[in-house]
Formats: C-alpha cells, sequence, structure tokens
C-alpha cells in the first residue's frame, strides 16, 4: 500500500523471497492464532458452524463498527475480538490483509492527536500483523509498511505527548517510518523521529530512540544492533503467506472441519456450564 512519506524511504531488500506455501502444518503454526490457540493449547469444544458464525460475526463487526473510523481500510482482514480494537481522531489508514487481535485486557490502540490542522496520522500497510496491547499513537506521522507484524504490548509514537519544561504542552514530535517487513518484539518500544530499516527485528523490550538500518536485528535498551540478517537466507513474508489465500483457506476450513467433527451444541453447552478435567 502506498502510504505516501515511506516510498522512496524503504530500500531494496535483497532476500529471496519464497512465494511457495508447502506445508500446510508450518502454514498453521506460523499465523493463525485461532487456530494455534485451539488446536495445540487446547481443545476446541464448539461446533465448527458456531465457529464459522463467529469468525464471520467478528468480521462484519469490524466492517460495520471499525472500518468507518479508518480514512483507508483495506479488505480480507481477520479481527479477532474487533469490540477491543479503539481508533481514535485520524487521518488512519491499513492496507489489506491485516490480522488484528485484540483482548479484553489488551485492547489495541491506534490514535492520532494533533494540535495542528493536517499534522497526525497513521498509515499502516498490508498484510501486517497487530497483536494485544499494540498502542500507536501519532501527533505528527507514523508510517509503517507492508507485511510488519507487531508483537503484544508493542507502543509506537512520534511524539513525547508533554514539553519537558511545558509539562502542560504537547512536547515534540518527530516522524516515525516503519519499513516493510520488520518485526517489533513483545512489548517494544518506538519513540519519536525514529526510523527502521527494511527486514529488520527489534527485539521483545527493546527502547528503541535511534534509527535503525535494514537487515538487522537490534535489541537493548537502548536498542543497539547485535547482528546483521544473513543475505543468503531465503525469508517468508506474510505476503507470501497470503499470496495462496484462497487454497490456504479452504485447507483451514477443512482442517477446522476434521479437527471439530465430534463437537455437537450439546457437548459445547456441557463444556460451558459442567467443565471436566481433560476438557
Ligand atoms: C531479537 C531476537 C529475535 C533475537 O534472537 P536470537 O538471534 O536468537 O538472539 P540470541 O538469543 O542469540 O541473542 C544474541 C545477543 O543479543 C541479546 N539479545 C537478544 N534479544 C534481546 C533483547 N530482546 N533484548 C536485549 N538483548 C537481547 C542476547 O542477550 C545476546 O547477547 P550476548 O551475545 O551478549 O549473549 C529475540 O531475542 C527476540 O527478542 N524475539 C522476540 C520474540 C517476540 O517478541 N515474539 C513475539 C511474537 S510476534
Amino acid at each position: 500500500m502506498d502510504c505516501g512519506a515511506r516510498k522512496g524511504l524503504s530500500q531494496r531488500h535483497h532476500f529471496k523471497h519464497n512465494h511457495e506455501i508447502h506445508e500446510t502444518h508450518e502454514v498453521k503454526n506460523s499465523c493463525v492464532f485461532a487456530c494455534k490457540t485451539t488446536a495445540i493449547m487446547r481443545k476446541d469444544h464448539r461446533p465448527y458452524s458456531l465457529k464459522k458464525a463467529y469468525l464471520k460475526f467478528q468480521n462484519l463487526y469490524a466492517n460495520h463498527f471499525l472500518a468507518p473510523h479508518f480514512e483507508r481500510f483495506g479488505r480480507g482482514h481477520a479481527f479477532m475480538r474487533p469490540w477491543y480494537v479503539e481508533v481514535f481522531g485520524g487521518p488512519v489508514e491499513i492496507g489489506d490483509y491485516a490480522t488484528i487481535i485484540a483482548t479484553r485486557d489488551q485492547v489495541v490502540r491506534l490514535s492520532v492527536w494533533s494540535v495542528q490542522e493536517g499534522r497526525g496520522g497513521i498509515c499502516i500497510g498490508s498484510y501486517g500483523l497487530i497483536c494485544p496491547g499494540v498502542r500507536i499513537s501519532s501527533g505528527s506521522r507514523i508510517t509503517i509498511g507492508d507485511n510488519c507484524m507487531m508483537a503484544g504490548g508493542v507502543y509506537i509514537t512520534d511524539a513525547d505527548w508533554h514539553g519537558i519544561y511545558d509539562r502542560a504542552g504537547f512536547g515534540r514530535t518527530l516522524p516515525v517510518s516503519i519499513s516493510d517487513n520488520v518485526w517489533i518484539g513483545d512489548r517494544a518500544m518506538i519513540g519519536k523521529g525514529v526510523s527502521i530499516g527494511e527486514n529488520s527485528i527489534i527485539g521483545a523490550g527493546s527502547v528503541v530512540m535511534h534509527s535503525v538500518p535494514a537487515n538487522v536485528i537490534a535489541a537493548g535498551n537502548p536498542a543497539r544492533v547485535i547482528r546483521e540478517l544473513d543475505p543468503e537466507q531465503e525469508m517468508r513474508t506474510r505476503r507470501d503467506w497470503f499470496s495462496a489465500h484462497t487454497r490456504l483457506s479452504a485447507e483451514l476450513a477443512a482442517w477446522d472441519r476434521a479437527m471439530l467433527k465430534d463437537n455437537t451444541l450439546l457437548k459445547w453447552l456441557r463444556y460451558l456450564f459442567f467443565p471436566k478435567k481433560g476438557d
């Protein structure tokens, strides 16, 4: 997706992309959190039809209640508990095929606050992953490329929100730019004026106050480059994963149907009201 300021900033990375999705199991384990949670961590007692209806309801909810708050709201998104996603101010734009997961105790917040007309804005590219507790707050401009993954509790801001001496004021703001394929680890914080180059990884819990080049891993507080990525390694991005979207959806549906085939409404009600060990 064209996020204006982002274009031209991002370097072309030199990784070979793997456009094939080889293994259904690998795919299932990589990004489909709903399946991952239900299939690997705990049995899903819902009948298939109920699960399908719930997934559909979440997307209908997102399209009805959330989409109007976005300047641009792409297609193909997967929302999990969209009622815990808050969008405040604007413009906020998001490309296609985002996965946005929120929970009751870890709301996702995308907010734009600006005292100046025309300033402030969030633009997120396509194929993004936004995990529970992610907060993106803009008073200047935050641009995030395609295939970017933001783990739980990540905080990205382009402003201080209070001046060092003028505590009643707005403080300094400087645009933030995050290029394509960046992966930001759990609870990392990205501060004003930071650019992160293509493919780079930010370690969990890092505090990033200076720009990070492309194709590196940066971590710590303050974050420093700990390693360069190996250019010989093939990298598979979320775009690659979605390129086989239709086939993938059919496979996931078949897999879901097989996993939940013995579930009935009665068994599910029993599980809800009379849970027992091993459920
Ligand atoms: C950044 C990361 C990918 C690096 O993994 P790795 O390449 O296996 O790194 P290593 O464990 O070999 O660590 C290399 C060095 O960096 C340091 N380091 C790694 N991650 C760090 C972090 N988050 N903060 C501070 N230092 C870190 C290690 O202590 C080690 O230092 P040393 O050489 O002095 O011992 C990983 O540490 C990480 O943070 N993953 C994020 C996981 C996450 O948030 N997942 C959420 C799901 S989306």
